[in-house]
């Protein structure tokens, strides 16, 4: 620190100099490895994985990003209080914002260090490796280190039965399918060089939570790998953010992948709830008429009304479940929505009209009509229903 002052033969501007040098020195000098952690509902569980962090990769030039996706239990103030007693911790708070795959690339893409790392903030992972892991990419033999559950020495504690069948499954599609050579693709925990990973970032999806499997499928085997097995431990604090639908994500990401970026899984998904849209209007359609003895266009109109009602709530948990509505903002949304397909449904009741009058085949002109409803909605859902914010 105080160089300059304990260099007593010098000039005084020499010492000066020394001293600014030094300064200088100091503030640019940057850290090699930078460890990102992304964050929803830690708040027990930072403070925590910042001390271990420290104590295991002291002797490295090193700093953690917490991407916080502006938890209500307020982990970025947490945060935020570590930044302040150490400029080697820092603290994206997110607003508006959600997903786990986002905020990796976020965390990493906001540093500026040759080495970045993933690790999960409730102390699942294996932190003790960090150094391992750095080391392989370093001294080059490798472009990408995963932590993995899976090679020989893979031992997990907090795994139940019934996940670690879905994972295995997930993985052996996602290596069959994409051609993804490493043994755990799904993991949450990896070390990458900054170069190779800011060059696939573009091709990186936000959504969901397989960002290695992304980075990987992405990278078409020009990525070297090495894997590093960890033990798999118990969550500390809190409880996991991956509810059942994550299961989609995977889905819509490897089909995504597979088909080069042609078919989204948001398209997909759309899709899926039009067909189930025209079930639920073809079934209103024919109890109206069958059951109520409701006249066709009342019933084919109601048909509509019912199935838009479902493909609202369906899009609002599936689709667009990363932008779900909620209180005020659902009702909102709901209005629009059959606000935007009123045209559509005017379209819809009209032309299975005019199919009923030349062929009075009721499930034909169902079937019409619904069409038409159901790419209306799709088009303009997009545009005023569910808004990017
Ligand atoms: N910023 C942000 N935004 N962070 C999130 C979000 C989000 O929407 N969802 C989850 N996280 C954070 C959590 O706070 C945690 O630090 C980490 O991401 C992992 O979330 P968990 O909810 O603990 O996931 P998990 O334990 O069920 O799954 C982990 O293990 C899987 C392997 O079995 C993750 O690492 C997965 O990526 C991994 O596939
Ligand atoms: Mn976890």
């Amino acid at each position: 620190m105080n160089e300059a002052i304990r260099s007593g033969s010098e000039n005084p501007r020499q010492a000066q100099d020394k001293a600014h040098d030094h300064a200088r020195g100091t503030a640019s000098r940057s850290a090699e490895l930078s460890v990102v952690v992304p964050t929803f509902n830690e708040r027990d569980n930072v403070t925590v994985l910042y001390r271990r962090l420290e104590a295991v990769l002291s002797g490295i030039a090193w700093e953690v990003v917490f991407v916080d996706d502006n938890s209500p239990d307020g982990t970025w103030d947490v945060v935020r209080a570590l930044a302040q007693r150490d400029s080697r911790v820092r603290c994206i708070r997110r607003i508006g914002r959600r997903g786990l795959s986002g905020a990796c690339i976020e965390g990493i893409l906001a540093s500026s260090a040759p080495y970045a790392a993933v690790i999960d903030a409730d102390l699942q992972h294996d932190e003790t490796q960090l150094p391992k892991m750095l080391s392989l990419l370093a001294s080059g033999q490798a472009d990408l280190v995963v932590g993995s559950r899976y090679i020989e020495g893979y031992k997990s504690q907090g795994f139940n039965k019934q996940r670690a069948g879905a994972s295995a499954l997930a993985t052996e599609v996602a290596k069959k399918m994409l051609r993804v050579e490493i043994a755990d693709p799904m993991s949450g925990f990896f070390m990458v060089r900054a170069d190779r990973f800011e060059q696939l970032a573009p091709k990186l999806s936000v959504h969901g939570f397989k960002i290695l499997l992304d980075l990987v499928a992405s990278a078409n085997g020009n990525l070297r790998a090495v894997e590093v097995p960890y033990t798999f431990g118990q969550r500390q604090h809190g409880e996991s953010k991956l509810d059942s639908m994550v299961a989609l994500d995977f889905l819509g990401l490897v089909l995504a992948k597979f088909t080069n970026d042609a078919v989204s899984l948001r398209f997909l998904l759309f899709a899926m709830v039009g067909g189930i849209g025209l079930v639920v209007h073809l079934t209103t359609l024919f109890i109206a008429l069958r059951l109520f003895k409701v006249p066709f266009a009342e019933a084919q109109a109601s048909g509509a009304i019912v199935a838009m009602t479902s493909n609202f709530i369906l899009n609002n948990f599936l689709t667009y479940r990363d932008q779900r509505l909620k209180g005020f903002a659902l009702l909102r949304g709901l209005i629009a929505f059959y606000i935007v397909c009123s045209v559509g449904l005017l379209a819809n009741v009209g032309v299975a009209f005019s199919v009923y009058d030349q062929e009075p085949i009721w499930w034909l002109a169902g079937m019409a009509g619904a069409l038409m409803g159901v790419v209306w909605n799709y088009a303009m859902s997009g545009l005023f229903v569910w808004r990017k914010k």
